[in-house]
């Protein structure tokens, strides 16, 4: 088992990012991320990536006639830069067919909350305002639903009683950035199979 090549997709402050980029810098991947790519010119991810000295692009969907072509070019980012896995991060977009297509069971996501409740925007805030006793995060690979894909791990944190949306994204995030590397660490084992809705972990 090789290097895996990772390109990660982010569209904020890139914390998931910055996880990832430090786990494969200090040996707990066997990875390395190779390309950073952001809708969104102002996203502080495209400056962390920018710090730790890792190709990064700012490709701005406006700029073309569809979802389709917008995701011609970064499919060809990606590939120029030979990504084996792509991690999004805060990727504030429904992805469409040419990015799956080329990516099939290879396109990861994470989510902060325990799917399937809470998919889509602002999930902590949801949590809170429906009053469950327990939330989380899940990683998934990626399909074309919202936060719908296969899912590969999950952790759970507990909603305390005076939580608001912002302390409980704190409690979570803790361990998005665990999860997260833990799942791309089984992925770059080669130890997960998709069954259907199901992942497999050998
Ligand atoms: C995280 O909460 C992630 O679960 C969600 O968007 C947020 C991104 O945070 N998809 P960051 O940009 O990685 O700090």
């Amino acid at each position: 088992m090789g290097v895996l090549k990772i390109g990660v997709l982010a569209s904020g402050r890139g914390t998931n990012l910055q996880a990832i980029i430090d786990a494969a810098r200090d040996g707990r991947l066997q990875a390395r991320v190779v390309v950073v790519i952001s809708d969104k010119e102002q996203a502080y991810a495209l400056q962390r990536a920018a710090k730790a000295g890792i190709p990064h692009f700012f490709i701005n969907p406006g700029a073309y006639p569809s979802k389709d072509s917008y995701e011609r070019v970064i499919v060809d980012i990606l590939r120029q830069h030979e990504v084996e896995l792509v991690c999004l991060a805060g990727y504030m977009r429904i992805v469409g067919p040419v990015m799956l297509e080329t990516f099939p069971n290879q396109m990861m996501n994470i989510h902060p909350s325990l799917l399937p409740s809470f998919p889509g925007l602002h999930a902590q805030r949801q949590a809170v305002e429906y009053g469950v006793r327990f939330s989380g995060c899940t990683v998934h690979f990626v399909d074309e639903g919202v936060d719908t894909g296969p899912i590969i791990l999950q952790a759970v944190v507990p909603v305390q009683q005076d939580d608001d949306e912002e302390s409980l994204a704190a409690r979570i995030l803790e361990q998005e950035h665990r999860i997260y590397i833990e799942a791309i660490r089984l992925f770059q084992e080669g130890r997960l199979m998709v069954e259907g809705r199901r992942v497999i972990i050998n």
